[in-house]
């Protein structure tokens, strides 16, 4: 049976959505549609990674159990999927995978044991029990090497992740281990054999190398006593299994590997192999290990490992909430339509290497490829078929008595140099779109457009239609144009199915471009006489300076951040998650911000304040509670969210920054009488207490 089945990897549940993830999952969308699209049966996964040892520490800064914890961030990414069109409901994926599932457990556990029955290419035991030392960085759920993380500056403290730049874990402990060094014969000849199984070659080459330059058994499992958040290790409680092991293994277990249930509904017979995408950051993972465990389990390897790069921001830099250059995803959608930011991502990152996202960059794209460029193309055609031609599509032939008179005002008679153009380009296109080089495809169905541009200027509609012998004539320019904007309708249909299907209602088609298999499409089925829709623009333009002026007043101020805030997320009670609010990215530093007036300014009380005491409060483990003396009769009784970062007893004594005029309000039974301020920075917005290095006395006002 034609069946298809593309992944996205499956997100951390520790940290909310952002670019970055949308982006793979626009991409598998893509894919997905274009497959549905020629007929062919098609499985879309996407979902969360919700094991391990990071999603436990997110979970307990958080004061959730790690099952709430994946539920909040699970319910942000439905809502995401939700607005931005891609789960079920939109057409979108077939499953939102989570690794709590009970299914999965079944399918994790029967693929350990067949590796625990396996024996590896040289014969030996495929899993076996040791010891693992070594280090661990836990966001990366990896263990380092010592050329893949920073020595520590002092004897004694432990080395840091280079790409996290947080401290790493020592493990010393039990482990199950996977015996990936006898397998480094048998994945090269996957790779020689199948150059198209790691894309592109660029990636495919270096994970060549990595094999090549030997490889190590990996460690598969933790003691559930440092580890208890995941699966256990069949027949040993006593062990939970390595992340990424029960993580990949969802791909099968999804559909239906290991769980009968699962395989009736789904059919991991039906559907496997997959085509994963991932980005190049996780390829080693997917290109190295997973096909090494499927191999010693006997299951057939994915169909390909797809890498993508990295989004960066438009200066060329890595994102980082740190940096502020992060795109927040509710602030995209509420400024951009789904389409244009589709019609962007795909068109802007070569696919495979790295791409930059700003939305100027955004705005000035879809106001000429998309406002000017296509939308532009479908009205002006439209307006003029409502105008010349009663708002019905006219005949394409030009009668034999009208040629003449047709080629001598520039009209080009001859229907085959547009038709033909534009079938080859389709043709392109659709090549471009299998090798999943979306840019050089969008490129190829940008040349239609000009094309069709060109051959409107050339005829000149607007001057045939004053002369009442060239009505044939200016009705088969429009058809032409029609019959373009058709079938542009057709091809773009899985890059921008909102917008598609717009011009197809408007050209007055019926049904969806949705089912039209653009191999199939067919010069000239557009049918004479059909009443065209009410014309609307498909991409409104879009006014830079004011979006841009309203998406800088939408983001959040950067800089200094005030704890209380925090300390009232911070100090929740942990029952029940709420779904995030708009704008609750876990992102607090965000990049440029609106302008005030002074005036606004000068509304905040901003005081110098000195630290007289400072004590935890039971049951609330984010909370502490100071006495500040801020130059008044008596000092204040101020909460901070900082108890996680600051040992009370060196807080006495220290001069801080604290807004003396905000409402006291209650937290925890406490009253908190103003707040403290502090820089929020990093991953997890570590708060860092403002102060001063000269002398300055208590109640000063900062302005
Ligand atoms: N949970 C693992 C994947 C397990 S798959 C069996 C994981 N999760 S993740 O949430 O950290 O990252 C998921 C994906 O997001 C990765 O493919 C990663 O490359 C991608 N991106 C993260 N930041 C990105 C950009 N700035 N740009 C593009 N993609 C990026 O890894």
């Amino acid at each position: 049976m034609n069946t298809f089945y593309v992944t996205t990897p499956i997100y951390y549940a520790n940290s909310l959505p952002h670019l970055g993830h949308l982006y793979t999952m626009i991409v598998a969308d893509t894919i997905a549609r274009a497959k549905r699209q020629r007929g062919i049966e098609t499985y879309f996964l996407t979902g969360t990674d919700e094991h391990g040892i990071n999603i436990e520490r997110a979970a307990e800064k958080a004061g959730r159990t790690p099952k709430e914890q994946a539920d909040y961030v699970v319910s942000y990414y439905k809502k995401m999927t939700s607005e931005f069109g891609l789960d079920t409901a939109h057409g979108g994926y077939d499953i939102f995978m989570r690794t709590t599932e009970r299914f999965h457990y079944q399918g994790v556990s029967e693929l350990w044991r067949r590796l625990a029955r396996a024996r590896t290419p040289r014969g030996n035991d495929a899993i076996y029990k040791g010891h693992y030392e070594g280090w661990f960085c836990a966001a990366c759920a990896e263990y380092k090497t010592e050329d893949e993380y920073q020595k520590p500056k002092n004897e004694g403290d432990p080395p840091t992740c280079l790409i996290h730049d947080t401290p790493l874990d020592r493990v010393s402990e039990e482990s199950y281990f996977f015996r990936l060094s006898d397998y480094d014969e048998a994945l090269l000849s996957v790779y020689e054999s199948r150059p198209d199984f790691v894309r592109p070659e660029s990636r495919r080459n270096e994970v060549m190398s990595f094999v090549r330059s030997g490889l190590q058994d990996l460690s598969v499992s933790r003691l559930t006593t440092s580890v208890s958040w995941g699966v256990p290790v069949p027949d040993d409680p006593a062990h939970t299994m390595y992340v990424w092991f029960d993580a990949l293994t969802n791909y099968i277990t999804a559909i239906g590997f290991g769980n009968e249930e699962r395989e009736q509904k789904v059919g991991f017979e039906k559907f496997w192999p997959a085509l994963h995408l991932v980005g190049k950051d996780i390829l080693r993972f997917h290109a190295v290990y997973w096909p090494a465990f499927l191999l010693a389990a006997d299951v057939e390897l994915p169909r390909a490992v797809v890498a993508h790069g990295m989004w960066l921001d438009p200066n060329g830099r890595k994102m980082s909430k740190t940096l502020g250059n992060t795109i927040e995803l509710d602030v995209l959608q509420k400024h951009f339509s789904i389409d244009a930011i589709r019609y962007f991502v795909l068109r802007e990152m070569v696919f495979g290497q790295d791409g930059r996202f700003g939305y100027e960059g955004l705005i000035d794209r879809a106001n000429s490829d998309l406002a000017s460029g296509l939308g532009n193309l479908s009205s002006r055609t439209l307006t003029m078929i409502g105008k010349y031609c009663g708002a019905k599509i006219p005949s394409g032939v030009i009668p034999e008595d009208k040629l003449l008179l047709a080629k001598r005002t520039g009209v080009d008679t001859d229907e085959t140099t547009v038709a033909g153009f534009i079938e080859t380009a389709r043709d392109q296109y659709l090549l471009h779109f299998e090798n999943l080089a979306f840019s050089r495809a969008l490129e190829t169905a940008w040349s239609i457009v000009s094309r069709a541009d060109k051959m409107i200027s050339d005829a000149k509609p607007w001057d045939l239609a004053k002369d009442e012998n060239q009505k044939q004539t200016l009705g088969a320019v429009l058809y032409r144009a029609a019959e373009t904007l058709r079938w542009l309708s057709v091809l773009l249909h899985p890059i921008m199915p909102g917008a598609s299907q717009a011009l197809w209602s408007q050209l007055g088609l019926e049904g969806s471009s949705a089912q039209i298999n653009p191999s199939e499409l067919k010069w000239g089925e557009l049918k004479e006489g059909t009443a065209i829709g009410d014309v609307q623009a498909i991409f409104p333009r879009i006014d830079k300076a004011k979006t841009m002026e309203e998406i800088n007043a939408d983001q959040k101020p950067s800089g200094a951040h005030a704890t209380e805030a925090d300390a009232v997320t911070g100090g929740a009670p942990a029952t029940k998650p709420e779904p995030p609010m708009k704008h609750a990215t876990e992102a607090d530093a965000v990049g440029v911000t609106s302008f005030i007036e002074i005036d606004d300014f000068a509304k905040v009380d901003l005081r110098v304040g000195q630290v007289l005491s400072a004590e935890r409060i039971p049951k609330a483990d984010k909370l502490l509670l100071m006495k500040v003396d801020v130059g008044e009769e008596q000092p204040r009784q101020i909460l901070a969210g900082i108890a996680q970062y600051y040992e009370p007893e060196k807080l006495v004594g220290r001069k801080v920054v604290i807004v003396a005029n905000l409402k006291s309000r209650k937290l925890r039974g406490y009253e908190s009488q103003g707040m403290v301020v502090a820089a929020s920075y990093g991953e997890e917005g570590r708060p860092v207490i403002a102060t001063f290095t000269e002398d300055v006395p208590n109640g000063a006002r900062l302005k």
